[in-house]
């Protein structure tokens, strides 16, 4: 099959991630016989070095016309003190709503190699880690209405959080058949004890229930659901949620598995030009120092090739590869916990990319 993917290195250890997940693209390609071209889009920091801009026109164009877009991570302290509408991360959002998509999936899932990796105790860690956040992406306070006036001799900031019927209904939706397909769970996070976006969310979720009645629906407030997660993760199997609580409870969730640096992402709206990227940031701090964990974003790679291109058995072979890295005892920092150091081997991100490019098997 031949597909044109849009590629953003981006910033900070963005480069040396995707890196590692085109290496382990091409293996695929060379594998089950796929033509992959590669079309280099600058977006963040890069971008605004280069061309004055986070996302340039012609670069989202590159995205919107591709088959999907692959994306390591953007920002970074060298842009801290540009604008707010001109930071790295305007770019992601402009990216993101360009291309229309509006459900984010976010797997918390952990690999049984990695329980001691979690912070969670031993007896909370062995009823089983594996639910799905279904984040809306394109709405909410990250688009509202962003203002900093001076009132009365001080400065006073605005952020507006809006959310209308349709856009709680699709991404409601994409709850519900996320539901469907797993063990029919769908909790719907929300702060309805203060805000008006969330009574409306709770009413539009409640309503739809009725089109799914095998799917057995609950409401949780946003700041219990941060202790349930810690509590008893066991109990979820799809949390669907605003994009700012989204955003929060899927670093809290990705901790609890072990590290960030494992989870990977989708994001699709109508049609199926995707954009995946692992969920963690750009960590400048580790930039250019081969430390990163790049299994976040060849996983994400193997979500593109599951969601937007149905490669179930080419995705298969990458998740077995890291599965079979992890089983052979090979750890980057972030996922070596103390009581693996004796029995497991500390490698870089080009040797983990290297070892999971070998071990990819055609099924
Ligand atoms: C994420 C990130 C982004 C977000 C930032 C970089 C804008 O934290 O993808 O979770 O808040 O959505
Ligand atoms: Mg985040």
């Amino acid at each position: 099959m031949q597909k044109n993917i849009a590629v953003i290195r981006g910033d900070g250890i963005g480069p040396e991630i995707v890196g590692e997940a085109l290496k382990v693209l091409d293996k695929i390609f060379d594998l089950y016989g796929h033509n992959f071209t590669y079309t280099d889009v600058d977006m963040g920091g890069c971008a605004i070095d280069k061309w004055g801009d986070p996302l340039p026109a012609e670069m989202l164009d590159k995205c919107v016309n591709s088959d999907s877009v692959l994306l390591g991570a953007v920002g970074g302290p060298k842009w801290n003190d540009v604008a707010g509408n001109m930071r790295p991360e305007k770019g992601l959002l402009r990216l993101r709503a360009g291309m229309g998509v509006y459900s984010n999936n976010r797997p918390a899932k952990i690999w049984k190699q990695l329980a001691s990796a979690s912070p969670l105790k031993e007896s909370i860690v062995d009823k089983g880690i594996d639910f799905i956040i279904v984040r809306e992406l394109i709405g909410g306070i990250y688009f509202g209405e962003h203002m900093t006036e001076t009132v009365d001799g001080e400065k006073v900031a605005f952020d507006g959080l809006k959310y209308s019927e349709k856009e709680i209904e699709r991404i409601g939706r994409i709850g519900f058949e996320t539901a469907m397909k797993r063990n029919k769970k769908l909790c719907s996070v929300e702060k309805s004890n203060v805000l008006d976006s969330s009574r409306l969310w709770k009413s539009v979720m409640h309503s739809l229930s009725s089109e799914y009645p095998e799917v057995k629906l609950t409401d949780m407030l946003v700041d219990n659901c941060a202790m349930q997660i810690v509590k008893d993760p066991s109990q979820f199997d799809v949390i669907v949620t605003e994009n700012m609580f989204g955003d929060i409870l899927s670093d809290e969730a990705s901790m609890i598995t072990g590290s960030i640096g494992m989870i990977p992402s989708s994001s699709l709206g109508a049609t199926k030009c995707g954009l995946y990227e692992p969920i963690h940031g750009s960590a400048p701090d580790i930039a250019g120092k081969d430390m990163a964990n790049p299994i976040g974003t060849i996983l994400s790679a193997a979500m593109m090739l599951r969601f937007s291109f149905d490669m179930a058995d080419e995705a298969d072979a990458i998740e077995n590869a890291v599965s079979a890295v992890l089983d052979a005892g090979y750890r980057t920092g972030d996922i070596l916990s103390a009581e693996d150091k004796e029995h497991c081997t500390l490698v870089g991100c080009r040797e983990m990319g290297r070892l999971i490019t070998e071990n990819i098997k055609k099924g």
